[in-house]
């Protein structure tokens, strides 16, 4: 009977080391052959019924353990089949396993998203309450309560995308100085932050970009004091050197308006390409808050004064990048952002 068991053994090894161990099929086969419910270790244990009491135990043993050592082989064989077989599926694939890996990005803030904040810190420390207004104005708010009648030529200087013959997408940000007046009185210190869109594009110009509004109104606001502020905000996001200059200029609902320059950042003030030879640059609009809108909101203009300022963000990223063009900022090109 044990010479059964080392027959069956050697058949065994005989039989695995001429399996092709790439085919699990055939690894599957030799399981089968030996380990199945027909296999031969099964008819062996069958046997045992013809053998002596003495017999069974050894007997028993032995095939036990040839069994584990069966087990053992085929499951190694199996392992090796089942990798060989990813092997031949890899390269039947036109998986190239040879390319290295994408891996992840590092995302960052986006520049005009850092400017805003920025601002709004800057303004939140001096005690400005900080608004959004609404992307859609009537024409009372873009254009009427600001002291700009229908038939006012400065409505020109705006091209606007009307909704309806009531209804905007806002051409500046100024409709939120009235919003805030009616419903707030004096002393009113509040910045209001947002897209505005106009009909334009070239390389400075694009049809929709963000502004930053400004409004302060209490009893003994002056010009001064606008100037003043103004070049605190020039230092502190161009630096210590920045200055800046007020040229006259013309709003309906400020008097008297100016145009606010700051030192070129390309050129230091010299005079170069982008500041077309002037040395300054401009980033907005501001002045002392025109009488005729303090009365659309009916505040008294005889004891209130106050001061207006809208500055263009995207201008200011684009001075602080020394981006050469608006669009870069809202395309969305990795190229480009991955280098703030
Ligand atoms: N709204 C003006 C524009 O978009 C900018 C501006 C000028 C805002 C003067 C003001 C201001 O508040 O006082 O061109």
């Amino acid at each position: 009977m044990q010479s059964k068991i080392s027959e069956v053994k050697e058949q065994f090894e005989k039989e695995l080391s001429q399996t092709d161990l790439s085919d699990e099929q055939a690894v599957e086969n030799l399981r089968l052959k030996y380990l199945g419910k027909k296999g031969l270790l099964t008819d062996l244990l069958k046997g045992m019924g013809t053998l002596s009491a003495e017999e069974k135990p050894l007997f028993g043993k032995l095939v036990n353990e040839l069994k584990a050592e069966v087990t053992d082989a085929i499951e190694n064989a199996k392992e090796k089949a089942s990798e060989a077989a990813m092997g031949k599926k890899l390269i039947a694939s036109r998986l190239d396993i040879s390319l290295p890996g994408e891996g992840y990005k590092h995302g960052s803030t986006h520049p005009l998203y850092d400017i805003r904040e920025e601002v709004i810190d800057f303004f939140a420390n001096m005690g400005f309450h900080v608004d959004l207004g609404r992307d859609i104005e009537t024409d009372w708010y873009n254009f009427e309560a600001l002291n700009t009648p229908k038939d006012h030529p400065s409505r020109d200087m705006q091209d606007t995308f009307y909704l309806s013959q009531n209804a905007m997408l806002r051409t500046h940000t100024s409709g939120t100085q009235i919003h805030y007046m009616e419903a707030h009185k004096p002393p009113i210190r509040m910045v209001a932050l947002g897209h505005v869109f106009r009909v334009d594009a070239d390389a400075t110009h694009a049809p929709m970009f963000q502004q930053c509004e400004g409004l302060v109104v209490d009893e003994t606001i002056t010009f001064a004091q606008l100037k003043g502020m103004m070049a605190l905000f020039a230092k502190k996001f161009f630096g210590e050197n920045a200055k800046t200059r007020f040229r006259p200029s013309f709003f309906p609902f400020t008097e008297p308006s100016a145009e606010l320059d700051v030192s070129c950042v390309f050129c230091d003030g010299k005079g170069c390409r982008r500041c077309k030879g002037t040395g300054w640059m401009e980033i907005g609009g501001c002045g002392s808050v025109d009488p005729a809108v303090f009365e659309n909101v009916s505040i008294d203009s005889e004891k209130y004064t106050g001061f207006a300022f809208g500055f263009g963000l995207d201008r200011i990223a684009m001075l602080r990048h020394h981006i050469p063009e608006i669009s870069l900022l809202t395309s969305n090109d990795q190229r480009f952002l991955e280098q703030f």
